[in-house]
């Protein structure tokens, strides 16, 4: 057997005391598997005193994660600390600089950074991997680097983030208030310490970076992705894209086109009954669609401590059995600048809309839509006691564009209570 595998754990919070866990559970497992033992020699917290659950008695301790990633004694630096800068940055290009492999569940590091840190490792001849960055623990970067590395990837879509899934459901399941469902995912201890990383969509945008670049062999291009979070959506939407037959979902989706790389993340309606559409709770799932094998759903735990630790795991034993692959699935060098594209697809559209209840307010709605060359598909007006009328619309196929110069057109009218509510919903 080849000598033991040594790893350096910086972050002991739920990821990096699950994956402690799973190497305490499993060494002879994981040893039979990779050909060589993988032990711990050294970790990293901030507060050596706080109470953890898992025995750390037999490994050394550094308070410093960048004095962790430089130690003689580890082969590969797991970072699971967080954060997009500061020492999860600091500390992954030690480790790199001084000649270790790292694996990380940080998107948000790779989001921003991922360019250069996968620059730095083929240069430095070491390999990063980050399995559990995207999905928990759903085999995705695998399933796209490996599985399908034969394919030309049409499209990557998915929803990837956990609470904000479990705040729709929620809300949709409990028929409770957005604000209600937040203060209970935050009392549950679903939210990110900054809430506007899951709600706004930007922790779900890192991860639809990351799928983007390995999937198009693009740079990861977080800053180019169109964004918008859930904090908009109102029960009322909830329930009237019910009564159309649909869900709502923060739902990311990737794209090559003709144009240039399109990449949104942001609340799509998709049909009721699509595997999409009947995703409760914190499960993900994510779609890949390639050229050759057609569609490949996977659905599975997308947070918590055992299934992102178990990818944690799943990279550091491949790093084991000698498996060394570019950070994005090609070298880092090869991978090309991505034109930005804004999504043109047409698409259908719900638009939900509060219109004063007077005679020719319908009539002056329909104008505009007209006049941006939008096809009303089906529309419902609702009963109602007050002097305003809620009205919803589906379209035909429209674009986002079109979308937005019938919402100035609206405005215009003065026939509406304030701007509508505009969705896309997507083809799944
Ligand atoms: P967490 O529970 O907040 O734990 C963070 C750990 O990092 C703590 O042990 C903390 O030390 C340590 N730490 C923070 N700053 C440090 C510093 N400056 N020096 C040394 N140690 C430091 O976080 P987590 O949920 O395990 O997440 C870790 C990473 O995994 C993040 O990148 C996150 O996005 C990613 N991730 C998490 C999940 C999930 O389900 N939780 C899923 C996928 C990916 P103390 O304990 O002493 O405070
Ligand atoms: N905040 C993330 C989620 C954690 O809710 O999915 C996993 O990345």
């Amino acid at each position: 057997m080849s000598d033991p595998l040594r790893l350096g754990i910086a972050g002991l919070g739920t990821v990096g005391i699950g994956t402690v866990k799973i190497v305490q559970k499993h060494a002879a497992l994981i040893a039979g598997r990779a050909g060589r033992e993988v032990v711990i020699t050294a970790v990293c917290a901030r507060d050596r005193a706080k109470n953890r659950d898992a025995d750390l008695s037999a490994y050394a301790w550094e308070d410093d994660p960048v004095a962790l990633a430089r130690r003689a004694d580890v082969d590969v630096f797991v970072e699971l600390m967080g954060g997009h800068d500061g020492p999860a940055r600091d500390a992954t290009l030690a480790a790199l600089a001084a000649g270790k492999d790292v694996v990380t569940a940080n998107k948000a590091l790779l989001a921003h950074s991922g360019q250069e840190i996968a620059e730095l490792a083929e240069r430095a001849g070491r390999v990063v991997r980050f399995e559990a960055a995207v999905a928990g623990g759903i085999p995705v970067i695998k399933t796209l680097t490996e599985g399908l590395a034969g394919n030309g990837i049409r499209r990557v879509m998915g929803v990837m983030n956990g609470t904000c899934n479990y705040i729709l459901t929620r809300m949709d399941s409990a028929g409770l208030p957005y604000e209600t469902v937040f203060e209970e995912a935050r009392a549950l201890g679903y939210l990110e310490a900054d809430p506007t990383l899951d709600v706004g969509g930007i922790d779900a945008g890192h991860k639809l970076a990351l799928l983007a670049s390995i999937a198009f062999g693009t740079k990861v291009s977080f800053d180019a992705i169109e964004l918008e979070g859930i904090e908009r959506i109102s029960i009322d939407d909830i329930r009237r894209a019910g009564d159309m037959g649909f869900k709502i979902k923060l739902l990311g989706v990737a794209q090559m086109t003709g144009r240039g790389l399109e990449q949104r993340m942001s609340p799509c309606l998709v049909p009721a009954d699509s595997p999409l559409g009947q995703l409760q709770g914190g499960t993900n799932m994510v779609v890949l669609e390639g050229d050759s094998v057609g569609q490949i759903v996977l659905r599975g735990p997308g947070a918590g401590e055992g299934p992102t630790a178990s990818a944690v795991m799943a990279d550091v034993i491949d790093i084991a059995r000698g498996c060394r692959m570019p950070t994005f699935g090609q070298p880092a060098t090869t991978l090309s600048d991505p034109v930005a594209a804004k999504a043109a697809a047409a698409a259908p559209y719900y638009l939900r809309m509060e219109l004063l209840d007077k005679p020719g307010a319908l009539a002056k709605v329909a104008a505009v839509l007209g006049e941006a060359g939008i096809s009303i598909s089906r529309m419902r007006q609702y009963g109602h006691e007050s002097t305003v009328a809620p009205v919803l619309i589906v379209t035909h196929r429209t674009t986002r564009d079109a979308i937005d110069a019938a919402i100035e057109g609206f405005a215009a009218t003065a026939v509406l209570t304030g701007p509508p509510v505009a969705i896309r919903i997507e083809q799944v």
